[in-house]
């Protein structure tokens, strides 16, 4: 049968196929690996997967790509992040070495608030020239699926700005992008002192010309203590659940205030940060089919001394994803290799685990589980060829790329030598 292109020769091929949901608890170890494996791949998609001499022997091509000594995974899913934005706050980060927190700095006006000016103003043009060379680099480190969320407007034209650039991202780049309502990041400074007034605007307003628009596929909020309240989160989920929109939420990431539970009574698609999430907490979501994404590179780079509890999650039988949060304040991480890293150094999981973590399980938290995050006929054929010896290398290698090609619906988009 003919292909559009084989890779043969594989050493490992860690294909996580074989569940149609994501694997919790230690099944998160287990990477279905194939030795001394081929694949063969037609109009973007696998078609075939199995020993190099079956697919040989089954399948011609033009093109092929031999990948003897190499480790294949599946392509990364970024599935947190904050992309598009003007200015980066590296100035805070140097206020933060001086022991200033990061709650600090927002309530001084800072943080959030502090991006949002330069993304209202900025032209759509400017918000996708700058987005497009980020994510250029995060694809370079082998994330071929992203999560990208709006919430530096905080108005309802500029919220609406950003989604429509994360659209022409998806489009124009060699990535998919599946959109996230924000605007509840923050409460902007015009209603800093009049919460209502805002969310009024948000649930009448702006939840329903996003779901109109059908330009964001999840709304997420910031829950904590210092920006939205429960009762105020309550609501906004509950206004975009009525537009249609799926749920995810920024949950006790420095404080436990009911965050995990909030996320697993709206019976969101996931949970994110959780670093101080509650043990009932951690049972609610589990209770509820909650996904926890953990985001250790927020943790590392605000100097936290505790992470996530990976561990009890996983042990507890939770399947659990990580991504970067790459935003220009809390995380400026574009790596997922490195957030690897960090989930297994400071959360002490192992490289397999995170492998599932960034990949398949990854995927299930922004409703493309069926698509992408493992290798397996009928999914897209986003994987990652490295030039080194196993899995472990992959977190164990720290600051640069160790991967030879990111393919991307069947193409190479990178090819490093
Ligand atoms: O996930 N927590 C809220 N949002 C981001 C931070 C965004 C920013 O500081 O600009 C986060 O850490
Ligand atoms: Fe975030």
């Amino acid at each position: 049968m003919k292909a559009d292109l084989i890779i043969s020769n594989i050493k490992e091929l860690v294909t996580l196929a074989g569940l149609e949901k994501p694997r919790a608890g230690y099944l998160m170890e287990d990477l279905v690996i194939v030795y001394e494996a081929g694949i063969a791949i037609k109009d973007g998609m696998i078609l075939a997967i199995g020993s190099n001499a079956e697919i040989m022997a089954e399948y011609q091509s033009n093109e092929e790509i031999d990948a003897t000594n190499m480790l294949v995974t599946p392509g990364f899913v970024d599935c947190h992040t904050h992309p598009v934005f003007v200015h980066t706050r590296e100035d805070e980060f140097a206020l933060r070495l001086n022991g200033i927190s990061y709650v600090e700095i927002a309530k001084a006006g800072g943080g959030i608030r502090s991006t949002i000016a330069s993304t209202r103003d900025a032209s759509e043009d400017l918000l996708f020239e700058l987005a497009a060379k980020r994510i250029n680099k995060m694809i370079r480190q082998g994330t071929t699926t992203l999560e990208a969320k709006s919430g530096y407007g905080l108005s309802t034209e500029s919220e609406l700005k950003q989604l429509r650039v994360i659209d022409r991202l998806n489009k124009e780049l060699p990535i998919n992008i599946v959109p996230t309502f924000m605007g509840a990041h923050e409460f902007p400074s015009e209603y800093k002192d009049s919460h209502e007034k805002y969310l009024d605007i948000l649930c009448h307003e702006m939840i329903p010309a996003v779901a109109e628009q059908g330009i964001a596929e999840f709304c997420d909020i910031f829950t904590e203590a210092h920006v939205y309240s429960i009762a105020e989160s309550r609501r906004v989920l509950q206004c975009a659940l009525d537009n249609g929109l799926k749920l995810k939420m920024h949950a006790d990431e420095i404080e436990a205030i009911g965050g995990a539970e909030l996320a697993a009574e709206m019976g969101c698609v996931s949970a994110d940060h959780l670093g101080a999430a509650s043990d009932a907490g951690i049972e609610a979501l589990h209770k509820a089919g909650v996904i926890p994404v953990l985001l250790p590179a927020t943790l590392f780079s605000l100097r936290s001394k505790t992470y996530a509890r990976a561990r009890d999650m996983m042990e507890k039988g939770l399947p659990i994803a990580i991504a970067s949060d790459f935003n220009p304040g809390s995380c400026n991480c574009d790596s997922m290799p490195f957030t690897m890293t960090l989930a297994c150094l400071q959360m002490g999981i192992s490289p397999a685990a995170a492998l599932t973590a960034s990949t398949i399980n990854a995927a299930f938290t922004i409703s493309r589980g069926d698509r992408v995050g493992s290798l397996q006929p009928g999914k897209v054929a986003d994987l990652l060829i490295w030039d080194i010896p196993g899995v472990n290398f992959i977190p164990y290698h720290i600051g640069s790329s160790a991967i030879h090609r990111v393919i991307k619906s069947g193409k190479s988009v990178i090819i490093e030598n």
